[in-house]
């Protein structure tokens, strides 16, 4: 492809970044060994990572200038690889996009295709990236706590409730016949209760001291929080039950003892949703078509161009948006 393009081009100079929409030309783009894709893109998100890695040098992005961007939707027009074929709709996430390789807030992205997944049929590009990362971290904690044994009907609690991986777990969880406790910081707010949850309890209540064991009060967890919330947890979940951990906003700590693994055979899974294998995440995103309602995306969605992303970073960074930002880049 030799026409230009437009991308949002981060660069640092003097230590101040700064976020412009500029024309860029086609070899810009960074082209792996083998199997390289070129996506038109049609659609990013604004994630946590983005909004930090627009706004704080070093943290996120590897290097400048930077195309930035975690996950994008859009339709091949190249593509060396043997199972992407031109024409085909796919979605990328994770792989160090918009970290290490440029990303998404760009009309054209190029990628090795063995880190692109195909939409399933009956999903369109802009639920897709609705879902997006959030969607598929949810989808792979419920896999991996029903791996371990845990089944509709059985309590599961869900920290970060009112976030994006939380949201999508109490979507999911409801739809598969599973009861919610929901852990948040926001009690009053009506948006839980309109996802289905049936109780809701303060995260305080999870904050505090940790006690090695406590009464057994639910049979699984998806957790976003981390610190002492994932370590209180682990003392509350009954016999041989499993929490899955996937995120740290409350910390990074787990200060946990052994007795809830050798005295209850509690599972602690590791969620993680970047390096994920291929086969996994094709069944995660199958069995998100088959269980996400499109009305319920349609209201989380927030959809902004591609220069009001700066704008956007920064109000995330203050904890102003709610739901899903989408940027259009069509
Ligand atoms: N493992 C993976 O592959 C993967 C993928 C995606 C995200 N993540 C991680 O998962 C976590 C959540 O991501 P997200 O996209 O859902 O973020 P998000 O949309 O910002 O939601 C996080 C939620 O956590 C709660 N919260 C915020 N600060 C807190 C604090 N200090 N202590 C306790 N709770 C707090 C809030 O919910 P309430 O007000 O309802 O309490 C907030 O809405 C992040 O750490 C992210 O890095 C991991």
């Amino acid at each position: 492809m030799n026409e230009s393009f437009q991308a949002l081009v981060l660069d640092q100079h003097d230590e101040h970044l700064h976020a412009e929409v500029k024309e860029v030309k086609a070899d810009v783009l960074p082209k792996e060994e083998d199997g390289n894709v070129l996506v038109e893109v049609h659609y990013s998100a604004l994630n946590y990572k983005d909004a930090l890695g627009l706004t704080s040098s070093g943290k996120i992005v590897s290097h400048y200038p930077f195309i930035p961007g975690c996950e994008f939707v859009g339709t091949v027009v190249e593509s060396d690889h043997l199972d992407i074929k031109v024409g085909d709709e796919v979605i990328a996430t994770g792989f160090g996009i918009g970290e290490r390789h440029f990303g998404g807030f760009s009309q054209y992205a190029q990628v090795p295709g063995n880190w692109l997944v195909k939409l399933p049929k009956g999903m369109n590009m802009r639920d897709a990236i609705a879902i997006g990362t959030p969607g598929l971290t949810a989808m792979l904690s419920i896999d991996a706590l029903e791996h371990a044994g845990v089944r509709p009907g059985e309590e599961v609690l869900v920290t970060g409730a009112t976030g994006g991986v939380g949201s999508f777990a109490i979507t999911l969880l409801r739809r598969l016949g599973y009861h919610v406790v929901a852990s948040t910081g926001k009690t009053d707010s009506p948006y839980l209760r309109s996802l289905g949850v049936e109780t809701i309890i303060d995260r305080s209540e999870l904050e505090g001291p940790v006690r090695p064991l406590a009464k057994q009060r639910f049979d699984a967890a998806i957790d976003s929080v981390g610190g002492n919330t994932l370590a209180n947890i682990l003392s509350q979940t009954r016999y041989e039950g499993a929490v899955a951990a996937c995120g740290l906003v409350g910390g990074a700590d787990l200060p946990t003892s052994v007795y809830p693994f050798i005295l209850r055979g509690v599972k602690l899974i590791g969620i993680d949703s970047v390096m994920q294998p291929m086969a996994r995440r094709t069944n995660a995103w199958e069995r998100l078509e088959e269980l996400i309602d499109p009305k319920v995306l349609n209201d989380m969605i927030h959809e902004i161009p591609l220069h009001d992303v700066p704008r956007h970073a920064e109000a995330m960074m203050r904890g102003e948006l709610s739901g899903r930002t989408v940027v259009r880049l069509r």
